[in-house]
């Protein structure tokens, strides 16, 4: 890969506030592309762009949130104000509401659905048409090892997180002809905010390292490298495809 190999493409990144957005963000920026930096914490969404400046990578915050058809729509149209049209749009913005289904409030239960997945629908449907226009693009949609499995108290998550990867196989098939490659990362346990309830409790946490072969977090940047070949000639053929990185953990 040609180190800048991304200069001239722009990029829009969800939840690119912290974790893996944040890394994804600054290693697509790292390889040149302009980046539509999106999110809700004003203060986190600077620090990226602080980082991003820091590395000499053109950078602006947008401010949105993806369960909103409205906010959405304003997202494109500034984003389109601001950088013309965008090739790369990285799905990644993501909760978690950890209970038994049967304690799930209908309020719990949509604030999982709208985010995980009517977020990815909303955000891709609104980019497509830039994606079209040059006849190439990539999206990239952030699942998790959650959508191969079932898990206690992950209901909500994994059902999205399941239904991205259906959504990734549907859009890859749509958009193929247009030169739009569509794949999914399916993350295992990364060292995030997401996950530090967990990393947090030295049982969970001790249980958690021994139920993943490589023994340890996975790394932000990890991901950051996964998005960043991804969007890389080597890629081209990667269509409708789910990359799996968590340590072996599925493999048992
Ligand atoms: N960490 C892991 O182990 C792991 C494993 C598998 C999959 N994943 C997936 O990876 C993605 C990123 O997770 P992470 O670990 O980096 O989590 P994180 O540190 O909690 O970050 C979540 C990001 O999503 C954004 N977000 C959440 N709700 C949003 C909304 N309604 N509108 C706009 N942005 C919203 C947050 O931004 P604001 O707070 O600024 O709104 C934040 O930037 C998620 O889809 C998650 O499910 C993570």
């Amino acid at each position: 890969m040609n180190g800048k190999f991304l200069e001239g493409k722009t990029a829009v990144v969800t939840g690119a506030s912290r974790g893996l957005g944040r890394a994804m963000a600054l290693a697509l920026g790292g390889a040149g592309a302009k980046l539509a930096l999106v999110g809700r914490a004003k203060d986190k969404l600077a620090e990226t762009q602080a980082m991003a400046k820091a590395g000499g990578i053109e950078s602006e915050v947008f401010y949105c949130d993806v369960r909103e058809e409205e906010q959405i729509a304003a997202l494109e149209s500034d984003v389109s104000k601001r950088f013309g049209n965008i090739h790369i749009l990285v799905n990644n913005a993501g909760t978690a509401v950890r209970k038994d289904v049967a304690d799930f409030s209908l309020d719990e239960w949509r604030l999982v659905t709208d985010t995980n997945l009517t977020g990815v629908f909303l955000a891709s449907r609104a980019f497509i048409p830039h994606m079209k226009a040059h006849q190439w693009g990539r999206i990239i949609n952030i699942t998790s090892i959650m959508a191969r499995v079932g898990s206690v108290g992950r209901g909500a998550y994994c059902a999205t997180k399941s239904g991205v990867l259906a959504l990734t196989k549907c859009m890859a098939l749509e958009l193929v002809s247009d030169g739009i490659n569509v794949v999914a990362i399916s993350p295992g346990f990364y060292a995030t905010d997401l996950t530090a309830p967990l990393r947090n409790d030295p049982e969970k946490n001790a249980a958690l390292l021994a139920a993943t072969p490589a023994g340890r977090w996975g790394e932000p940047k990890e991901i950051g490298e996964i998005a960043l070949f991804l969007c890389s000639d080597g890629a081209s053929f990667m269509n409708g495809s789910d990359i799996l990185s968590d340590g072996a953990w599925v493999a048992q």
